[in-house]
């Protein structure tokens, strides 16, 4: 099982590529089933929860191929409609796939994902929204079967609270339903924008018509899409605090500084200053922005973060956060709304020499001169990209063992941060 040893307190500089967005193409990817071709995606990075994703596309039927940055999936073969366990255990979000099956084929079985290090992860509000279009639902024997002989029909969704999985799963269901449908109290992150994007490549028609609520018209067919995908604000934002945490200065590429807004708020907060630019040549009268240089903050300033659905604070920046603040000059505080339980990273931070308590979903945090490297466990994917963070800033050497975490959701993060200058071993 691979390693990290990290040689701490480098200091890193130069220039860092960020990749497509895991949570943008992983609903991409599986809303290629929704119509019978050859679709396209460009931008996406080499990630294991990318290539389970493909598996389970390939196992339903579809031909996947890669290569360098690009994806085509054609879906003209695609004649299964069954998500089996050993492919939803690897990778929860196979349940995805329940809307397009159902939208396009009348029936899936999917098997029931099961909880995770960060929390449960019901999928009660993916079930209700399939119901709403008018799904007969069953649960046996692990698996969600799913049939609408009549074929799904035009409903009114409304969620209790903000969930990003389940408002693209019903997205993906509505756009084939029969009639309209309005979505209400929907996630907002850049990776639904990115959904719906797609789908209206597709020729699906999706209209915001106000903040949270979408409303759909089902069409009878979609056709197969050209798309690239956006860049990841997850990595991006652990790129930065990379930086932040061994107080150096670097410049991200290929990010979009509007997705990282709720962060580069509270790293100012902390003391860090940036500076957005584009790298775009030519005279575009609005060049877009696609660049930020972090200048670190000397020394920290403690600062309280409540996670929150976007455009609020992201619950996956959490951890990464959290490390940070373990620096800082005096108490911060975190109060994880979204999955209470995502602290996992916390006795490991200690082993690290912080000093950090958790009672009720909020993390305490007393800042400490430094930490000293040990060897430490990862245990879900973001959880791990902090252990990372505080190994690079660790006096001494840190190894990291069950790193296969990190691989889900960052391609290749020790080269990228080794050509940063940083002292990174995989073994
Ligand atoms: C997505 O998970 C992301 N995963 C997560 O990123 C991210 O942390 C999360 O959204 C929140 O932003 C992907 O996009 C593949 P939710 P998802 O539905 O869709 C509860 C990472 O590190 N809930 O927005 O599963 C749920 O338990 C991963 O890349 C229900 O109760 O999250 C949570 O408390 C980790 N019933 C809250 O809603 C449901 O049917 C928000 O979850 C669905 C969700």
């Amino acid at each position: 099982m691979d390693s990290f040893i990290i040689k701490g307190q480098n200091k890193l500089q130069g220039t860092v590529k960020v990749s497509g967005a895991k949570n943008a193409i992983l609903p991409i990817m599986i809303a290629s089933l929704l119509t019978s071709g050859k679709s396209i995606l460009t931008n996406v990075p080499s990630l294991n929860d990318l290539k389970n994703t493909a598996h389970l596309l390939r196992f339903l039927g579809a031909k996947v191929e890669t290569e360098l940055d690009q994806m085509a999936i054609d879906t003209v073969a695609v004649h299964h409609y069954v998500a089996p366990y050993e492919l939803v255990n690897k990778m929860r979000a196979s349940i995805y796939v329940l809307g397009p099956l159902l939208a396009r084929f009348k029936y899936a079985e999917v098997a029931l994902p099961g909880g995770c290090a960060i929390g449960t992860r019901p999928v009660d509000l993916h079930l209700m929204a399939m119901e709403k279009l008018g799904a007969k639902i069953k649960i046996e024997h692990g698996y969600i079967s799913a049939e609408c002989p009549d074929g799904l029909r035009g409903g009114i969704i409304e969620f209790p609270f903000i969930t990003v999985g389940a408002t693209a799963n019903c997205l993906m269901a509505a756009v084939l339903a029969k009639g309209e449908t309005l979505i209400k109290n929907t996630a907002q992150e850049p990776d639904i924008d990115s959904l719906i994007d797609c789908l209206i490549l597709m020729g699906a028609k999706i209209e915001k018509i106000n903040k949270n609520d979408l409303h759909v018209i089902g069409v009878d067919e979609l056709k197969p899409f050209t798309m690239e995908m956006i860049p990841d604000r997850i990595e991006a934002g652990t790129l930065l605090l990379a930086a932040a945490i061994t107080k150096s200065s670097i410049t991200i590429t290929n990010c979009e500084p509007n997705h990282l807004e709720a962060l580069l708020i509270k790293m100012e907060q902390a003391g860090c200053r940036f500076e957005i630019s584009s790298s775009l040549q030519g005279d575009i009268k609005q060049k877009k922005a696609n660049q930020i240089k972090i200048h670190p903050a000397v020394s920290i300033n403690p600062v309280d973060i409540v996670t929150e659905p976007y455009p609020g604070f992201p619950t996956d920046l959490q951890a990464q956060f959290l490390a940070y603040l373990c620096l800082a000059r005096g108490k911060s505080h975190i109060k994880e709304t979204i999955f209470p339980d995502r602290f996992m990273h916390v006795s490991e931070l200690n082993r690290l020499g912080a000093d950090i308590h958790v009672k009720d979903g909020m993390a305490i945090i007393n800042g400490v001169s430094g930490f000293s490297g040990a060897e430490v466990m990862a245990t879900d994917l973001r959880a791990s990209a902090t252990l990372v963070l505080a190994g690079l800033a660790a006096e001494g050497t840190t190894k990291i063992s069950r790193i296969y975490h990190i691989d889900r959701g960052y391609e290749k993060i020790e080269q990228k941060l080794n050509n940063l200058g940083a002292d990174i071993k995989r073994c």
